[in-house]
């Protein structure tokens, strides 16, 4: 009989009381027998400290104090830019071919989104229409003809309405990407004389390329057969929400990154250099295709040139501007 009841108790008495302990927090402070100085006396951060005549206990560096691994003298190679504050014309480090091919590799995890694999804007996020603003091509003119400095400032301080890179891509690697772009950027533009030098099958490539054209031209004629090139209202406001327009001008009067369309057609314009003009139709069209050509007071110059959309697309966008507006006749 005592073997038993000694049985039932370890059995099943004690898991029990065991398990009815679980899940309740312990409320006293754990017992900590070796203190190993682990509490002292000490002060929080943006705690209060008399012994100070500002009342701080967080105390400013020593002038002149730089971070170890701070320093970063060498503004072309930390900032792109030289001692009077202009981008550098050239990549501060050593280009070699795995220098590029490593541009090329963080191009593609980090501006592909956007600028597209071939340097484009027609990256996936561009593609679907989210309404971002859109990414310029860096095949144009006025990229092309950028200093090196420029690119890599846009990758470390962001640019407008692109955010900066800097937290996810280090020094070494803005330049590679940057070395990267301007290859791209050769890629689409180089002369016959330059591509006769190489074993490159022009006649093939030409072949490619006027298929190509024929395919757009056919679905060109398609459109237009089908009502594509049409100009209207409604086709205004879809290449407007196409084109992301609305994440800078509002339609209701709100001031957003640019100048809200109501009203906005017939009214009288202020430029940065102090000029003025009625808004018609042809400076609706001009500030569409080329904005900087009149960049309206109190706004910065950050809109792209939309000269890319067809004609029936701007002037249907400039009949839906018209449309909101008191003005129009
Ligand atoms: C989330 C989308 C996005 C990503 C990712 C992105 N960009 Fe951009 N980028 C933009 C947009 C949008 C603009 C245009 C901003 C504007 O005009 O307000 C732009 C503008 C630029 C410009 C300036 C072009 C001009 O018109 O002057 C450069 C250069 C550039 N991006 C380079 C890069 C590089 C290099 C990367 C990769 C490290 C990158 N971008 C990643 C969206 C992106
Ligand atoms: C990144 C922001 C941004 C986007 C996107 C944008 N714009 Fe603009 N837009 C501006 C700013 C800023 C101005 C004023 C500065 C200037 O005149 O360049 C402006 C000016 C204009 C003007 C002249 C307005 C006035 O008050 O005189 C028109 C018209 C215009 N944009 C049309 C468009 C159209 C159409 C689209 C889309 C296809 C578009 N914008 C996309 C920023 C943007």
């Amino acid at each position: 009989m005592k073997v038993s009841k000694y049985l039932l108790f370890v059995v099943i008495v004690l898991p029990l009381a065991l398990a009815g302990c679980r899940g309740e927090k312990f409320q006293s402070q754990p017992v900590h027998p070796n203190l190993n100085m682990d509490q002292q006396k000490r002060f929080e951060q943006q705690e209060k400290n008399k012994f100070f005549a500002d009342n701080r206990a967080m105390r400013m560096p020593v002038e002149g104090t730089i971070a170890r691994g701070n320093l970063k003298e060498d503004k072309a190679l930390y900032q792109g830019i030289n001692e009077d504050s202009s981008f550098v014309n050239e990549i501060p480090v050593d280009v070699t071919k795995s220098f590029i091919y490593r541009g090329k590799d963080r191009y593609e995890v980090f501006c592909t989104p956007c600028h597209g694999i071939a340097g484009d804007g027609n990256g996936i996020v561009m593609a679907n229409n989210y309404g971002y603003v859109p990414a310029p091509s860096f095949h144009i003119d006025r990229l092309r003809n950028q200093s090196d400095g420029y690119f890599y400032s846009a990758i470390a301080n962001g640019i407008r309405n692109m955010p900066s890179y800097a937290t996810q891509i280090p020094v070494k690697d803005r330049w590679a990407i940057v070395a990267y772009v301007r290859a791209l950027q050769q890629s689409q533009n180089v002369s016959e004389d330059e591509i006769q030098e190489y074993d490159v099958d022009l006649s093939a490539l030409e072949d490619d390329f006027q298929e190509k054209l024929a395919a757009e031209q056919a679905q060109k004629e398609a459109q237009a057969a089908s009502g594509g090139g049409e100009v209207s209202v409604d086709r205004g406001k879809t290449v407007a929400q196409n084109n992301g327009c609305a994440t800078c001008h509002s339609t209701d009067g709100t001031k957003l990154v640019g100048p809200t369309w109501q009203n906005l057609y017939g009214s009288e314009r202020t430029f940065d250099d102090g000029s003025t003009t009625t808004a018609d139709e042809d400076y609706l069209r001009e500030s569409i295709m080329e904005p900087s050509a009149k960049v309206v007071e109190g706004f910065p110059p950050s809109m792209v040139p939309y000269d890319y959309l067809s004609d029936s697309e701007i002037n249907s966008l400039v009949a839906y501007i018209k449309s909101l507006s008191e003005n129009a006749e």
